[in-house]
């Protein structure tokens, strides 16, 4: 069968209110590897349009915070646990607003970021990989000991090295391809826990 964009993931995602089917990605790898307890803080990098955030918003409670961040406006999500930056990641600065939000270390960090594709593979595989570095790092800075990480990666050479770098900074890595990641899509999700 082919690409079909109103699959049942898309007609699931409607009828649950969520903004995108991609939820139902973060949903797997969530009950698969625990990652978003009941208070934690966390930072969704590229967030928009905002499946993400409300799944988060949904299992943080009421003492967990959420900051998102985006290329791309999220709008209509509208809650006192919730900062969105309207910014390019590479321009943030994060050591200034991470401080006037008094948060010193996270408990967690997603990246689903994903470049504009070119529809040329080496050029969109390098761009995905330098967002998903820049993840790492802002994981390096920010997430505390004990932390998770993941982060959509489209599949490449690369990608035993990044795993690599990963396993510098985690005690364990994973990778997963969510049932919900449509079949002719080339990204995988990986998976840090246990932050060192
Ligand atoms: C697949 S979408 C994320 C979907 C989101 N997780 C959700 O569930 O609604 C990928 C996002 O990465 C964002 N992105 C790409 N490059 C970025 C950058 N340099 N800074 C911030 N966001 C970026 C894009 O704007 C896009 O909205």
């Amino acid at each position: 069968m082919g690409y079909n964009p109103k699959d049942h993931f898309f007609k699931k995602a409607k009828a649950e209110d969520y903004l995108a089917r991609s939820v139902y990605k973060l949903q797997e790898i969530d009950e698969k590897y625990k990652i978003i307890r009941n208070s934690d803080i966390i930072v969704d990098l590229g967030a928009s349009p905002g499946s993400w955030s409300q799944y988060c918003l949904k299992h943080i409670g009421q003492n967990g915070r959420l900051i998102g961040i985006d290329l791309t406006d999220v709008t209509v999500i509208k809650d006192p646990r919730y900062i969105f930056y309207h910014e390019d990641i590479f321009r943030m600065n994060w050591p200034e607003e991470l401080a006037k939000l008094n948060v010193q270390k996270l408990d967690v960090v997603l990246s689903d970021m994903a470049p504009k594709t070119t529809g040329i593979k080496l050029t969109d595989q390098a761009r995905s990989l330098e967002l998903c570095q820049m993840a790492l790092q802002f994981s390096a800075d920010y997430l505390r000991p004990g932390g998770k990480f993941v982060c959509k990666l489209f599949h490449s050479e690369q990608f035993k090295e990044f795993q690599i770098a990963m396993k510098k900074q985690f005690k364990r890595v994973e990778a997963m391809k969510p049932d919900s990641t449509r079949k002719i899509s080339k990204e995988i999700f990986l998976i840090g826990l246990d932050k060192i």
